[in-house]
């Protein structure tokens, strides 16, 4: 079989999530799409996670979420990722005793699919685990149950680091894919050795905005250094993902989506 994966990036919000819903159906048919992952940190008002918004994203059909250094900012995430089977992940390179799980297996039409939660230490405020070795240690790890696809979501911040991770995970899992940045670059690859690689596939937020916040809002911190309450922005929403062909745990093609809805 082909699976046929689609990835989105950071939802901003519930603007974010209404385009979420907006669009998955028309993407779901015309991409034959088998499973739905998204990075989801900034999906409670732009910022951390609530078990409202969670529900509300898998209803519009989502299969599983990652995250990043956001998901931590409201209280109840806590309790969300130690669920026995979280629908939300977290960066698997936390300190130990952290509440959550770094991966996860699912199903997908009878095959198996792993997805991976990486966080990047470059630029980042976070003092993690070295992501290349906890990448190591969960490849073993997982070894035994041997996956037919291994995506990572690697929510970092330096391209530099990122595509490291890219070059260090190459014929060993089936993609790398940035998140974080917010801004989808567009150096899509898919290595001869069949691991997509991408350095950032973008966010579901606003399209007029900076990174998903309200313009105007965002501005004022550089211009005064005194950062106002950031408000998520409105309006026409960017959908910003990629689109896997995943085949016996080889990518045979990666695809960016851009779409404003
Ligand atoms: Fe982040």
């Amino acid at each position: 079989m082909i699976m046929n994966v689609l990835f989105l990036g950071d939802i901003v919000g519930r603007p974010g999530r209404e385009a979420v819903k907006k669009i998955l159906p028309g993407l779901k048919g015309k991409f034959e799409i088998d499973v739905v992952v998204a990075n989801g940190e900034n999906l409670a008002h732009g910022i951390g996670i609530t078990q409202r918004s969670i529900d509300e994203i898998k209803d519009y059909g989502v299969d599983l979420l990652t995250s990043g250094n956001h998901i931590w900012k409201r209280k109840q995430a806590l309790e969300i990722v130690e669920e026995d089977d979280p629908f939300i992940i977290r960066p698997a390179n936390y300190p130990q005793g952290v509440p959550g799980k770094g991966w996860k297996l699912i199903d997908v039409a009878g095959e198996k699919l792993i997805v991976v939660n990486l966080e990047g230490r470059v630029f980042m405020d976070e003092r993690l685990d070295c992501p290349f070795r906890a990448l190591d240690q969960i490849l073993d790890e997982t070894k035994k149950l041997k996956a037919d696809a291994i995506v990572v979501d690697f929510h970092a911040e330096a391209t530099s680091e990122k595509k490291a991770m890219g070059f260090y995970a190459k014929g060993r899992v089936s993609a790398v894919l940035g998140t974080h940045t917010h801004v989808q670059t567009a150096d899509e690859i898919v290595f001869p050795d069949g691991t997509a690689y991408i350095s950032d596939v973008g966010m579901v937020g606003g399209k007029n905005s900076i990174l998903g916040v309200k313009v105007e809002q965002s501005l004022s911190n550089f211009l005064y250094q005194i950062r106002p309450k950031f408000e998520v922005a409105e309006g026409e929403m960017e959908v910003c993902g990629v689109v896997l062909e995943i085949q016996k745990g080889k990518t045979i093609s990666i695809k960016r989506i851009r779409e404003i809805v």
